[in-house]
């Protein structure tokens, strides 16, 4: 002992009194913070938790509204009038404004001395303190201001460091919360544009057809999209049922809903159930967790059940209920589920054959058959083939990155085989022959390398050679173009089949816009 005294000063019990206290508030605060990202509410609770502490009264929260560049109050602790709310600052603009534009703290001792206070809120006890803070986030400028009343001028530097803290806080929940919607933001804006494209590329555009029985076709489309019904699409296989299932959809005020597709064929009974209805968690060994099935995803929207004819007696129940009452239960659930949804189905099969061999549920079929659509087999309207064959060129124009070009004599080639694989065989021809020119022109010969050459002359089309140049329902055009053919493109001999001179001939070409075989 050297004489030296230590006595414990009141004061610092009383500062580690406060720090206690600080620290109590703070974790209220942080806590609150952490709990939503809904600023409006969770900044009030805020400011509760600041006044009910006894430290600072009459709390505001102001935040930088992005769009218009002004400090828009956005929580007030005692607000009288909930109007207040909505009391601008712009930039510089009274004492908050000069905060947020310096970017520091403002402490003032009797805020009736401070000229620069404006008293817009007239919630302020002019006698008291006050203390603004800005908002930080990082090294950006503030986003903010908080500011509040202490009940005396006691340690007003110490309150300015723990208001500050409080912001530092409020800083970090303001930049999730913006983070979160930017991100909400782009998502909402890039799912808007994909909507767009989709519902641009499943239009009545990227349908081809204009013969009759087509033409048909789009205006059932076009009547049944405006209502809920339950449409079944008929067809053999590549005849474009999942296309028009689709322009169905995307031309309904169902369009910016879910259009969800399954493959009844794909799956065995007991999966197709779990996978159509959804389980519970826990229903089947596997099952791990819940999940909700295809028929809530598309509540709203639109199922699409492709190759319908495929399901088992056991599931056509469970589907009739589900078409009848819009009702089902989640695998291992017991409750029952409701849905909105307007279902598609396409099948191949010939589904009256099945119900009269008892296949097919005679109820089911009634239920499914309300408004059946029939696509016509490609050979029943071959004149849509040259139209078809140019926009399947394209695609594959735009698939390969290379111009192509089909030539007359192929489309007369493809025009003569019966397709019963249809518009998706017709396709995939095209695309071999793509493949397998090497200059891009697609003419009869590269048609021929694709094997299609070999399964005409077993067809029972009418064998090249026999067309008669003089048939009335052949239009100018065809004429021409099967007389060429037949003189193997020779022009000179073709005019003496048609019986016209070379000129003439040519000069039909010409006019005609036939592509000549190059020979
Ligand atoms: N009218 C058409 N215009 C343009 N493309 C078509 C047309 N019809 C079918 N297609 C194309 O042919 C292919 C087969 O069509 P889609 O898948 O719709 O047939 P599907 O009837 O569902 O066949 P499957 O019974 O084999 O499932 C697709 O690539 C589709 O884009
Ligand atoms: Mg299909």
């Amino acid at each position: 002992m050297n004489g030296v005294v230590t006595i414990e000063t009141p004061s610092k019990t009383d500062r580690s009194a406060l720090l206690e206290d600080e620290l109590e508030v703070l974790y209220k605060v942080s806590r609150v913070l952490s709990r939503s990202l809904k600023l409006q509410s969770t900044l009030q609770e805020v400011l509760k938790i600041l006044n009910d502490s006894g430290r600072l009264r009459t709390g505001m929260v102001s935040l930088l509204d992005t769009d218009s560049g002004e400090l828009l109050v956005t929580a007030l602790h005692d607000e009288g009038d909930a109007s207040l709310r909505n009391v601008r600052y712009r930039q510089g603009e009274g004492i908050v404004g000069l905060i947020m534009a310096r970017a520091e703290s403002l402490v003032v001792e009797r805020i009736a001395d401070e000229p620069r206070f404006l008293d817009r809120l007239g919630v302020y006890d002019t006698d008291l303190p006050f203390i603004g803070v800005p908002i930080n986030i990082g090294e950006e400028d503030p986003v903010g201001v908080i500011t509040a009343q202490p009940p005396n001028a006691d340690q007003l530097e110490e309150q300015a460091r723990f208001l500050e803290m409080v912001a530092n806080l409020i800083g970090q929940t303001v930049r999730l919360s913006r983070a979160v919607e930017d991100e909400k933001r782009a998502l909402k804006a890039e799912r808007d544009n994909l909507r767009r494209e989709v519902k641009a590329e499943h239009g009545f555009d990227s349908i081809v057809g204009h013969t009759p029985v087509m033409r048909r076709v789009f205006e059932q489309v076009r009547q049944v999209a405006k209502w809920n019904t339950t449409v079944l699409i008929r067809g053999e296989s590549g005849t474009g049922k999942e296309l028009i299932a689709n322009a169905i959809h995307y031309n309904s005020n169902r369009a910016n809903n879910p259009f969800v597709k399954l493959n009844c064929a794909a799956l065995p009974d007991n999966l197709l159930e779990s996978e159509l209805f959804g389980h519970e968690k826990g229903a089947f060994t596997g099952a791990v967790s819940q999940r909700k099935g295809r028929f809530e995803q598309a509540d709203t929207g639109t199922i699409f059940l492709d190759e319908i004819g495929e399901i088992s007696a056991a599931f056509q129940a469970k589907l009739l209920r589900v078409l009848q009452e819009g009702e089902f239960e989640r695998v291992g659930g017991l409750r029952t589920m409701k849905v909105d949804v307007r279902v598609i189905a396409a099948t191949n099969r010939d589904l009256e054959a099945e119900v009269e061999a008892g296949e097919f549920r005679e109820d089911l079929y009634y239920r499914l058959n309300v408004m059946p659509i029939n696509m016509p087999a490609l050979r029943e309207r071959v004149e849509d083939i040259p139209d078809l064959a140019g926009f399947l060129v394209e695609k594959i124009v735009r698939q390969q990155g290379r111009p192509l070009a089909i030539m007359d004599s192929a489309i007369r080639m493809l025009m003569r085989y019966d397709w019963p694989g249809n518009v998706r065989e017709l396709e995939n021809t095209l695309e071999r022959a793509a493949i397998m020119s090497e200059d891009g022109n697609i003419d009869r010969d590269v048609i021929a390398l694709t094997g299609l050459e070999d399964q005409l002359q077993t067809g029972d089309s009418p064998p090249p050679g026999k067309i008669d140049f003089n048939d009335p329902n052949l239009d100018e055009r065809e004429r021409v173009i099967a007389a060429l053919e037949e003189a193997g493109w020779v022009q000179a001999k073709a005019a003496r089949l048609l019986n016209m001179t070379p000129r003439q001939i040519a000069y039909r070409i010409q006019t005609l816009n036939i592509k000549v075989r190059q020979i």
